[in-house]
């Protein structure tokens, strides 16, 4: 049976007020758009259809690279029937449609698999409902006697008597494509807000004597609708906790998985631990036993077993070997690779930089473009001048290298094994293996030296 999903995201957004299209507003990190694509896709449909108006420019160049989505234009905002009926051309007269709200970002897959399921074995509508102890502002789901669908209710349309029900709309449907197009045509504009409701199709089903199946979920996350930020927060805290709950099955200690955030992926060897308001960014693989610090952001990087990082410690695209401890307060930049057992302390920042096994950079440097062997130490205060205003240059120090605090290496500069650099130089030549150099004024001690007398007034 071919499946086709349409995703309707047309609306204005109006409560986010906000310049950009609310399906665009992020959930961990990613557009709810992305997320409600991302799930649709487990179902393997043949077609997915995305309905497209507010904004419809700024998402589609949102989603250039993403050919799998044909768009649909829905110039007017007429309401969410209206915006499935604009669909209705591109799709198949065999297929099982089903509707998804890019608004409702955290729908699970089983879920819509279900309600595939349910309008393919009675060949009629079926529809996911949730109970909810705040229904306020959502459609209603009537029942008749036997406990049948008989109506969704909007909130704005709804009687008192009606507002009382807790059983809601999801806003996800299934029905087949010429069932659905047919209850469609008969839809009216003749409600509160003078639009092209979808949920009246089921009121048409059930006059119709076509079978409606109402689906109860039992994961209120599922059902979240965003219509305004606070709904936002509410979705990215129930995100999150799903995230927080997986690394935690995963072997990960958190420890307050009510202050863990997760905005792309994460791969966890065994007994990690990390500690509170840490921000994983993109794709982050830790080795076991890996320790993160509170309030560290990590980005895109790759940690080996048994590393340290200290708190308030920032990792951007950096690779880094086992063992190695870095911060509290370090800084490491795009191109960074830490060495087996290397140190980066306090006020470290690192950028294109590799430094070898058991390497210490331990206070206050700036490592740019820079290489530097194995168990080298490397004082405070050293600067690597990496950039003459226009390009950037490398320096090259070798294997057990004392780097002297407060040197200022002016690349491009090749420090050979073994040489040692004293403290305040500034060094802009090569240096020989195993010799030092020292590039300062010499320090003068001034004898009988007078300092400035008080005035008098
Ligand atoms: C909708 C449902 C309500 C349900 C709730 C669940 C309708 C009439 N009501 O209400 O029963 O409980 O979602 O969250 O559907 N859209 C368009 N074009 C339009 C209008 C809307 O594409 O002209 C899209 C929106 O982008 C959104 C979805 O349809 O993704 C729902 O629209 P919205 O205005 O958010 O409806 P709700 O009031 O939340
Ligand atoms: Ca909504």
């Amino acid at each position: 049976m071919a499946l086709e999903v349409i995703v309707l995201a047309a609306g204005q957004g109006t409560r986010m007020r906000s310049k950009r299209p609310k399906v665009l507003h992020e959930i961990g990190g990613r557009p709810m758009l992305s997320h409600v694509l991302e799930t649709a896709r487990a179902l393997a449909p043949t077609r997915l259809h995305a309905v497209v108006g507010a904004g419809a420019e700024e998402i589609r160049a949102r989603y250039a690279s993403t050919p799998d989505v044909s768009w649909v234009e829905q110039e007017e905002q007429l309401g969410s029937g209206h915006a499935v009926l604009q669909a209705m051309p591109g799709i198949s007269d065999e297929a099982t449609v089903l509707v998804l709200y890019a608004d409702v970002p955290l729908v699970g897959a089983a879920t819509l698999e279900a309600c595939v399921a349910a309008s393919g074995e009675r060949g009629g509508v079926a529809l996911v409902t949730a109970d909810t102890p705040t229904p306020d502002g959502l459609g209603r789901i009537v029942r008749d006697a036997d406990g049948g669908v008989a109506a969704i209710v909007e909130d704005r349309d709804a009687t008192d008597g009606q507002r009382a029900i807790t059983e809601v709309n999801t806003g996800i449907l299934a029905a087949p494509a010429t069932l659905l197009g047919r209850l469609l045509g008969e839809v009216g504009n003749d409600n509160a807000q003078g639009e092209y409701y979808l949920t009246d199709i089921v009121g048409g089903a059930v006059a119709a004597g076509i079978p409606v199946t109402g689906l109860a979920t039992d994961d209120p996350g599922e059902m979240l609708g965003v219509n305004d930020r606070v709904q936002l927060a509410e979705a990215e805290r129930r995100y999150q906790r799903r995230n927080a709950e997986a690394a935690m099955r995963a072997g990960v200690t958190l420890r307050d998985p009510a202050r863990f955030d997760l905005r792309g992926t994460l791969r966890a060897g065994e007994d990690c631990v990390i500690d509170v308001g840490v921000v994983l960014e993109g794709r982050v693989e830790l080795g076991a036993d890996v320790r993160v610090g509170a309030h560290c952001v990590v980005r895109d990087s790759v940690l080996a077993d048994g590393v340290t990082v200290e708190p308030h410690t920032v990792i951007d695209g950096a690779r880094i070997d086992r063992g190695a401890a870095v911060g509290p307060f370090a800084r490491l930049r795009p191109g960074t690779e830490l060495g087996e057992d290397t140190r980066i302390g306090n006020f470290v920042e690192t950028k294109k930089a590799r430094l070898g096994a058991g390497t210490k950079a331990s206070h206050l440097a700036y490592l740019g473009d820079a290489f530097v062997g194995e168990r080298c130490n490397v004082g405070a205060g050293t600067i690597t001048c990496n950039y003459d205003g226009v390009d950037k240059h490398e320096t090259r120090i070798g294997d057990e290298v004392f780097v002297g605090t407060n040197a200022t290496l002016v690349a491009p500069l090749d420090v050979e094994d073994g040489a040692y650099i004293g403290a305040g130089s500034t060094i802009t030549t090569r240096v020989a293996a195993e010799h030092l150099a020292v590039g300062r004024a010499r320090q003068r001690n001034i004898k009988g030296w007078k300092p400035p007398a008080k005035r008098k007034r």
